[in-house]
C-alpha cells in the first residue's frame, strides 16, 4: 500500500490517501487539544502511544464482533485503516458522572450511571460540539434513524467490552466518545479508541489517568497514557 497526498489534518491525527481508495492512513502526531481547540500542546510519544493503544482497543474490539476501520499498524506512528463516509456525530456513553454532565445536571461527580447513559454531539468545533438527539440528526441528514440506532447498539457493546478489559487492569471506564462512518453502506467504528477520548479513573484511588490531566494540568500525561496501556496488556 503506497502512501499519498494528504486529505486531512485534524487536530492531533492527519489521514493520507493510498493507491487503493478503499483504504487511508491515519497518522497520530504528538499534538494534543482540549476544549475544542483552545488548549494546544505537543507532548512526547503522544502519537506513537495512541497509535498503539488504538490498535490493541480496535482488534480487541473486532474479536467481540465489533466492525472497526482498522486493518493493520503500519509504524509507531501510523495505521492502516479502512476508508469510511464519516457521520458528523459523536457517540458518548457515560457510567459514571464527570465532565460535561456534571456541569449540565449538578450531579455529583463520579456517581454511578445506573443504567450508562447514551449522549449524541454534533462534531463542531465553532459550536464547541453541541448536544443533540436522534430528530435533529434526521432532520438535518447528519445521520439516519437506523444509524443511530446501530450507532447507539454498537456503543453500548463497546461498553460491555472495554469496561471488563479495564476493570481487568484495576481501572474504571467513566466515558468515552466513539465516531462512526460508512463502508459500502455498513455502520463501522472509525477514528480512535484512547486515552484522549475516554475517561479512565484508578479503581482504588479514583486517581484520573486520562485526558482530564491535560485538561486539568495534572502533569505526566503520556506516562499515565502508558500506565493504562500496561495495565490491560499493551506493549509500547
Ligand atoms: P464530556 O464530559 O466533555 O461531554 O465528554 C465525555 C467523554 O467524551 C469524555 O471522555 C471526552 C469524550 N469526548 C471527546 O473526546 N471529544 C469530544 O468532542 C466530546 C464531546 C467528548
Ligand atoms: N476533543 C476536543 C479537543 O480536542 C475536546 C477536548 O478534549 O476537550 O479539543
Amino acid at each position: 500500500m503506497q502512501k499519498q497526498d494528504l486529505l486531512y489534518a485534524g487536530k492531533a491525527k492527519s489521514i493520507y490517501k493510498t493507491d487503493d481508495p478503499n483504504f487511508m492512513v491515519m497518522e497520530f502526531r504528538d499534538d494534543t487539544s482540549a476544549f475544542d481547540g483552545e488548549k494546544m500542546e505537543q507532548l512526547d510519544r503522544k502519537g506513537m502511544v495512541n497509535n498503539k493503544f488504538n490498535a490493541f482497543v480496535m482488534q480487541k474490539l473486532s474479536e467481540a464482533g465489533i466492525e472497526t476501520h482498522f486493518e493493520s499498524l503500519l509504524n509507531d506512528n501510523e495505521s492502516l485503516v479502512k476508508n469510511l463516509e464519516m457521520l458528523p456525530v459523536e457517540c458518548v456513553v457515560r457510567n459514571r458522572a464527570a465532565g460535561s454532565l456534571v456541569r449540565r445536571l449538578g450531579v455529583d461527580e463520579g456517581a454511578e450511571l445506573n443504567p450508562p447513559t447514551f449522549e449524541l454531539f454534533l462534531k463542531n468545533d465553532a459550536l464547541h460540539d453541541p448536544m443533540v438527539n436522534t430528530s435533529l440528526c434526521v432532520t438535518f441528514g447528519w445521520a439516519t434513524e437506523d444509524q443511530l440506532a446501530d450507532m447507539k447498539r454498537l456503543t453500548l457493546v463497546v461498553n460491555t467490552v472495554l469496561s471488563e478489559l479495564f476493570k481487568s487492569g484495576g481501572m474504571i471506564l467513566v466515558d468515552y466518545k466513539l465516531e462512526f462512518g460508512l463502508f459500502e453502506g455498513r455502520i463501522v467504528l472509525g477514528d480512535e479508541f484512547s486515552p484522549d477520548g475516554c475517561r479512565i479513573w484508578d479503581a482504588e484511588t479514583l486517581n484520573k489517568m486520562d485526558k482530564d490531566r491535560f485538561r486539568q494540568g495534572l502533569g505526566s500525561v503520556i506516562e499515565t497514557y502508558e500506565e493504562v496501556g500496561r495495565r490491560i496488556g499493551i506493549e509500547f
